[in-house]
Formats: structure tokens, C-alpha cells, sequence
């Protein structure tokens, strides 16, 4: 009943350095990604979140070492080639570019994709607009004057254009109101059951922690812990994020009611 098929690892990290100058940021991250899984980093503000994901995505030079996409080395790979392979980047404060539609948008963000094939560009613009259906509806206005949610919408689409093998979403949730961050949590939940492999990093823990089916809580540049966010209970939230103890009960029932995980990797 509960043989377990091997979960293909999509990114994998081994003892990853990083920092600014003489100081580091990253100390030594190990972390695996599996494939159609949403993996969740989470931290106090300045913990090294965005600066671990830049260095996944190649924009922060590594100090030390290895990460590997699909069992390639990319350690020391040009951004670019990285996303020939198949990694997407959405940083932190989603930069669309505010004066081209969003169609534009979309293209810019398929640059690579284009070149190499024009018809599956084609079918994945159709494929990012059936999922979001309101960007469809604006295609042709400039992103500058969509709202917050749809910014981020658009941010998330532009990644899955190139048809990725894994993305990295910094705090899509940042700057949003919190019913706007209830819709783009349905958009990403969507997202997450079309199988879509994710690297998340959130600030908002509860909407974090919706969305992953694995947390790692990174203190100070260090993984203090890491595991099923099922298994997250309000201690671990409490010692580990700081949260209070009440926050941390009100979280871990939440994860409990809406979290009746896709462990649909068994087979039978
Ligand atoms: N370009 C940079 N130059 C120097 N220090 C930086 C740079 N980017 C980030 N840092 C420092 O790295 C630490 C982690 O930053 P960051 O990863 O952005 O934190 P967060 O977990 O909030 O995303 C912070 O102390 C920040 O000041
Ligand atoms: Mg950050």
C-alpha cells in the first residue's frame, strides 16, 4: 500500500556559501527540491532568503559549494543557460515592466523559449492565459496600470511561459492586501495541482504555509530545521519562527483544515 515511487530530485544544493564583501550570508545550505512538490523557505526578514535564491538563480556569485538542476552541475553556470534549463526566477518585488502590455511582458519573459521554438511559444502563452484568465482579458494593456495581484499574476505567468522544470517565487505575497493575497493564493494553489515544481519563499507564513508541502526555516543564514509542513506543529512554529504561541495554534489549525496533502506519489 505505501510502496513509494522514487521522487526525482529537481534541485539539489550541498553545502552552499555565499555573502557580501567579507561577510557571509549563506553558511553551508544543503536542501532538496523534489519534483511536483512546493518546498518553502521561511525566516525573519534579513535571514538570507533572497540572497539563497539569487545564488540558485546564478545572479549572486556562489562562494562554495554545488548545486545541481536535474542532475546537471550548474554551480558556476550563466544565469541565461540556467534558464534554458528549465529554471525560473520571480524576485522579490515581481519588476514587470510597467509601460509594455502584458502580452509583452509575457514575450520578453519567453526571450529564450521563442528562439528555440515558436510553436510551443505560442502554446504556452494559451496555457499561462487559460490559468489566468484575467491577464488573457488584459493582454493588450500596459502592466503598469494592473492592480497588485494581477502584477503578480503576471510575474508568476512570465515564469511559466518557458514551460520550467522548477521555479523560485520570492514573496509573492509582499505588498499585497489581504484579499488580494486570498486570490492570488487560489491562483497559486491552481498552480501547485497542475504539478509545477516550487521553490517558495515567504515572509507571510500563513500563506506560506498553505501553499508548501515542505518548510525550511532559515535563521541567520543556517536551516534550523526542516520537514513536512505537516508536521509543523504550533511548538516548532513557535521556537523556530518566533511567532507567538497563540499565532502559532491559530496557524497549526489552519494547516491542519486545509492541508489534506497531495501525497499522490504513492501508488498502490
Ligand atoms: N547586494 C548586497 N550587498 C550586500 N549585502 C546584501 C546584499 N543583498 C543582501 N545583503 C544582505 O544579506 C542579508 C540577507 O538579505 P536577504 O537575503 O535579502 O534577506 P531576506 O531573508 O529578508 O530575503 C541582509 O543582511 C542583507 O543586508
Ligand atoms: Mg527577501
Amino acid at each position: 500500500m505505501t510502496t513509494t515511487t522514487a521522487t526525482t530530485t529537481v534541485l539539489q544544493l550541498s553545502g552552499v556559501r555565499a555573502g557580501f564583501g567579507s561577510q557571509t550570508i549563506i553558511h553551508g545550505i544543503d536542501l532538496v527540491v523534489p519534483e511536483g512538490q512546493v518546498t518553502g523557505i521561511f525566516g525573519l526578514n534579513g535571514a538570507g532568503k533572497s540572497v539563497l535564491l539569487k545564488v540558485i538563480a546564478g545572479v549572486v556569485p556562489i562562494w562554495g559549494g554545488r548545486i545541481e538542476l536535474l542532475s546537471t552541475d550548474i554551480t558556476r553556470m550563466l544565469p541565461e543557460r540556467r534558464v534554458a534549463l528549465g529554471m525560473a526566477h520571480v524576485p522579490q518585488g515581481r519588476q514587470v515592466f510597467g509601460s509594455l502590455s502584458v502580452e509583452q511582458n509575457l514575450r520578453v519573459g519567453a526571450y529564450t523559449l521563442r528562439r528555440r521554438d515558436k510553436s510551443a511559444y505560442a502554446a504556452n502563452l494559451q496555457r499561462v492565459f487559460d490559468t489566468f484568465p484575467r491577464l488573457a482579458e488584459r493582454r493588450r494593456q500596459p502592466a503598469g496600470t494592473l492592480s497588485g495581484g494581477e502584477q503578480a499574476m503576471l510575474a508568476v505567468g512570465r515564469a511559466l511561459i518557458n514551460d520550467p522544470k522548477v521555479v523560485l517565487i520570492d514573496e509573492p505575497s509582499a505588498g499585497l492586501a489581504p484579499a488580494v493575497v486570498e486570490d492570488l493564493l487560489d491562483v497559486l494553489l491552481e498552480v501547485r495541482r497542475l504539478g509545477l515544481t516550487m521553490l517558495l519563499v515567504e515572509q507571510n507564513i500563513r500563506f506560506g504555509l498553505r501553499l508548501s508541502d515542505s518548510a525550511c526555516l532559515l535563521q541567520k543564514g543556517r536551516i534550523v530545521y526542516s520537514g513536512d509542513t505537516a508536521e509543523l506543529d504550533q511548538d516548532r512554529l513557535a521556537t523556530y519562527l518566533g511567532v507567538g504561541r497563540l499565532l502559532a495554534s491559530d496557524l497549526a489549525a489552519g494547516l491542519a483544515a486545509t492541508n489534506p496533502r497531495r501525497r499522490k506519489k504513492t501508488t498502490g
